[in-house]
């Protein structure tokens, strides 16, 4: 990771020894909070504090930094009113409570759309190839363990740093999953304000839209039972392939790829 994107910044002195071993972790600068005046340098800092791991712009000093939160906040509330019927990702995966579905998330991010899809009862296997953003996933996974409603919930998660064509390539037989789920970046939208805090960071940590090449044809060859990719509205379908049939949201839609 490029060190002159992100430095790893200590909350106070009891955070320092946590903040260096993940900056040795990601082979990143570490600076103390009252240092931060130099930290100008860098456009994102990996803030390291009481409420966990989490990621803020160095231009937006006083911003909470955004973290992985399973308990409180958006996803708190939305696992609280979680349902079969009101998560339009359960109708495009076709959740029954009865199938006990294993899904590959080939683009784990921040992990929300696993975490609804583990609520749901699912096993998810998570794949994110950035270390920085699996190291913050691990973090909000950890914490979200010591709550007794999530801790069943992230039991069915299992987080793998690793690019999902790596490991599509390489399972088989009984490994393969019921269900492959792609959520890739895209571009961002114009209306910059609308889009979430956690999607600007995320696109200003990874740069560029990510290559996604094949990764659809080979998840194609490994899910069982179907593939779904989640895209904006009205963007193009990924890799132009025509999906079976889709679901369709107010921002977003998902294309299904059945594959028996
Ligand atoms: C839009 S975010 C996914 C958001 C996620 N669905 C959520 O609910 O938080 C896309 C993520 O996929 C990761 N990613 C993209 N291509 C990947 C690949 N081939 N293997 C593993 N991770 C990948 C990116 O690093 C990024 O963190």
């Amino acid at each position: 990771m490029s060190e002159q994107k992100v430095w790893v910044v200590a909350e106070s002195g009891s955070h320092k020894e946590r903040a260096e071993q993940v900056a040795a972790r990601l082979n990143l600068r570490c600076i103390l909070a009252q240092e931060s005046s130099c930290s100008n340098f860098v456009p994102l800092w990996l803030w390291v504090g009481k409420k966990g791991i989490g990621l803020k712009a160095a231009a937006d000093q006083q911003a909470n930094p955004v973290i992985v939160d399973f308990i409180s906040g958006a996803m708190g509330y939305r696992k609280q009113h979680l349902s079969f019927k009101n998560e339009l990702i359960a109708k495009a995966i076709a959740i029954k409570s009865s199938l006990k579905l294993q899904i590959v998330d080939a683009t784990a991010g921040f992990g929300r759309d696993a975490f609804v899809l583990a609520s749901l009862g699912c096993k998810v296997r998570m794949l994110e190839r950035n270390p920085l953003v699996a190291l913050m996933l691990e973090d909000g996974m950890a914490r979200a363990q010591y709550d007794v409603d999530c801790r069943p919930t992230i039991d069915r998660m299992r987080l793998y740093l690793e690019d999902s064509k790596i490991y599509l390539s390489r399972i088989e037989g009984e490994d393969l999953p019921d269900v492959i789920y792609l959520d890739p970046m895209f571009p961002p939208r114009r209306k910059a304000a609308k889009v979430k805090k956690e999607m600007q960071l995320l696109h200003l940590l990874l740069e560029k839209p990510d290559s996604q090449e094949g990764l659809l044809s080979l998840a194609r060859e490994k899910a069982v039972r179907k593939v779904v990719v989640k895209r904006p509205r009205h963007a193009p379908f990924l890799d132009d392939q025509q999906p079976n049939y889709q679901v369709e949201g107010k921002s977003s839609r998902y294309d299904i790829y059945l594959t028996v």
